[in-house]
């Protein structure tokens, strides 16, 4: 499949997408929305792929959603258009996602990364809701996801003000699961996502599945939850697989199935 503003490529069960319309700062435009969820849908549906990565480019991840082509916007075009519902499309894949950050990290660009299983982020990764200076609210998840990940103290001060955040506040606030130097960010996201993608592909799906019911349930029902996925991991293949290696002591083979 062609595209015009993502990079698509596999690195053995790794699929990788690169945000690429550098004259925006990769500005997440509508149809760069569209190529996002379609790319990554493919990943999605080819058991040959275990993991994706999202990056962008070293200046930036995303430096929001694209401002030029939302300011002539009326309440009627964001209402009956759906404003930025098309990134359901993209939270439903159920193959494990990466965001691999270096650079700005704004507004929907924040959003987008937080819309991935995890962040991974470059030294240089900056990270803000910056859209009350525009005079909107953040409209891909932002005042729900950094909530959760951050904490209310800490997001309501950076939604309320606008204020952006180095990688390494963003690390100790909880945002980003680990920081990289810059000229590593990809080849260490690529290498995480290669060992997520050699586990059985079923397990994964069960594991990102009950790891988000902790954000949409109570304890009671998540820990339901999770019961029920681990006794259904019993039915796999690769239970009996990953069990026999251990106790054979080899590496196990999965079949992801
Ligand atoms: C459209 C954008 C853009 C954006 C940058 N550009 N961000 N275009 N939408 N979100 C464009 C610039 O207009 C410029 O184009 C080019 O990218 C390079 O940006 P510069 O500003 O020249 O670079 P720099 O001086 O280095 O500043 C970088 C920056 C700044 C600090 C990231 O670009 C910036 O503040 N951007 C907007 C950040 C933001 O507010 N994001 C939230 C958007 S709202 P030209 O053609 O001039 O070279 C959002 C959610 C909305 O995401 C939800 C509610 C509706």
């Amino acid at each position: 499949t062609e595209y015009d503003n993502i990079l698509v490529e596999r690195r053995g069960r790794v699929g990788i997408i690169t945000l690429n319309r550098p004259k925006a700062l990769n500005a997440l435009n509508e149809a760069l929305m569209r190529e996002v969820v379609q790319a990554a849908r493919a990943f999605d549906i080819d058991t040959d792929i275990g993991a994706i990565v999202l990056t962008g480019s070293e200046r930036a991840f995303a430096a929001g959603a694209d401002i030029t082509e939302m300011s002539s916007k009326s309440y009627q075009d964001a209402y009956v258009g759906n404003m930025f519902a098309g990134w359901d499309g993209f939270t439903s894949v159920r193959t494990p996602t990466i965001a691999a950050v270096s650079g700005y990290a704004l507004g929907g660009g924040c959003e987008l990364a937080m819309m991935c299983d995890f962040i991974l982020a470059s030294d240089t990764a900056k990270f803000g809701q910056p859209e009350i200076n525009l005079g909107v609210i953040p409209g891909m998840g932002g005042t729900q996801r950094l909530t959760r990940a951050i904490g209310k103290a800490k997001a309501m001060e950076l939604i309320l003000t606008g204020r952006i955040m180095s990688a390494e506040e963003a690390e100790h606030a909880g945002l980003v699961a680990r920081i990289v130097p810059a000229a590593e960010l990809l080849d260490d996201a690529i290498t995480t996502a290669s060992l997520i993608a050699g586990k059985s592909l079923p397990v994964l799906y069960a594991a990102k599945e009950s790891v988000n019911v902790a954000f949409e349930s109570t304890l009671a029902e998540g820990l339901r939850f999770e019961r029920r996925a681990i006794q259904a991991t019993f039915g796999l293949h690769d239970q009996a697989e990953g069990m026999a290696a251990f106790m054979q002591k080899r590496e196990p083979v999965f079949s992801h199935s």
